[in-house]
């Protein structure tokens, strides 16, 4: 499919979607949210796919929502507009969707990069929530993901100084899984989906969910949530291809069944 600010592609069981406004740094404004949730929607109807790399260019992965857009904006537009439902689908796909970000991720962008299961950071990537400086507060997440992620405090000071944070720190607080040299940036984020797209694909997708609720719940509720979808991976041919496998010395064939 065709969009206008990101491009879209697959290779085998890896999709990519790379964002593309580049200048204005890939700033997110409701068209490229738009054609982000639609370009998920495809590549979560397609069994080929297993896993997506979410990537920007060199210099921004993205520099967090449109400002420009914002400028006409109303409470109510942003309490009734597609926004809410736009984040809620993304945070909703159901396959490991792994950031390569490289140069700015800050506002959206750096909310973007949470709702990926996978960060992968270039040296010169550059994370912050910045909306304190114009007179908002984050509002895709970051005040309730980045203290899950970074810790009380480390979130409070970059959400209320807005100051931005280097890749490596990035990395010792947590945020991101790694910091590679820019120019092996997409081979790293390639190489982690690639690993994770040979694996079982129903599996990982009940993986990603069981995760993904143990944030949100107390751990009794997320321990029950797992044994369910344990117990629902043994319903799989998967599983039986697996366990099979392992028995005869050989490398499973999964099929996604
Ligand atoms: N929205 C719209 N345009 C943006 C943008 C944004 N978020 N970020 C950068 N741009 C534009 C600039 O206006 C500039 O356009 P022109 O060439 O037409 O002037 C172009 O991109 C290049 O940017 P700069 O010249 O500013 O580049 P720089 O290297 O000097 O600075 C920067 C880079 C530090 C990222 C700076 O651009 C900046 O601070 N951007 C804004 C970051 C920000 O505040 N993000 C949070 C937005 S609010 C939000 O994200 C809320 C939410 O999702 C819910």
């Amino acid at each position: 499919m065709d969009y206008e600010n990101l491009v879209a592609s697959r290779d085998g069981g890896v999709a990519t979607i790379r964002l593309h406004r580049p200048k204005v740094l890939n700033a997110l404004n409701g068209k490229t949210l738009d054609e982000l949730c639609a370009a998920l929607d495809a590549f979560e109807a397609d069994p080929e796919v297993r896993v997506v790399v979410l990537t920007g260019d060199e210099r921004a992965f993205a520099a967090g929502a449109d400002i420009q857009e914002f400028a006409g904006q109303t409470a109510v537009d942003m309490l009734e507009g597609p926004r809410g439902r736009q984040w809620e689908r993304i945070r909703a796909f159901s396959k490991p969707l792994v950031a390569a970000v490289s140069g700015y991720c800050l506002g959206g962008g750096c909310e973007l990069a949470m709702l990926c299961d996978i960060i992968v950071a270039a040296e010169t990537a550059r994370f912050g929530q910045p909306e304190i400086n114009l007179g908002i507060l984050p509002g895709a997440g970051g005040t309730q993901r980045l203290p899950r992620a970074v810790g009380k405090h480390r979130a409070m000071e970059l959400i209320l100084t807005g100051r931005h944070i280097t890749a490596q720190q990035a990395y010792e607080w947590g945020l991101v899984n790694r910091v590679v040299p820019p120019e092996v940036l997409l081979d790293e984020a390639y190489a982690l989906a690639r690993e994770i797209a040979s694996k079982a694909p129903v599996a990982v997708r009940l993986a990603k969910a069981a995760v993904l609720r143990s944030l949100d719940t107390p751990l009794d509720v997320g321990l029950d949530y797992e044994r369910r979808l344990f117990a629902l991976a043994f319903a799989t041919e998967d599983k039986e291809e697996g366990v099979r496998a392992f028995l005869d010395k050989r490398k499973p064939a999964f099929q996604g069944r």
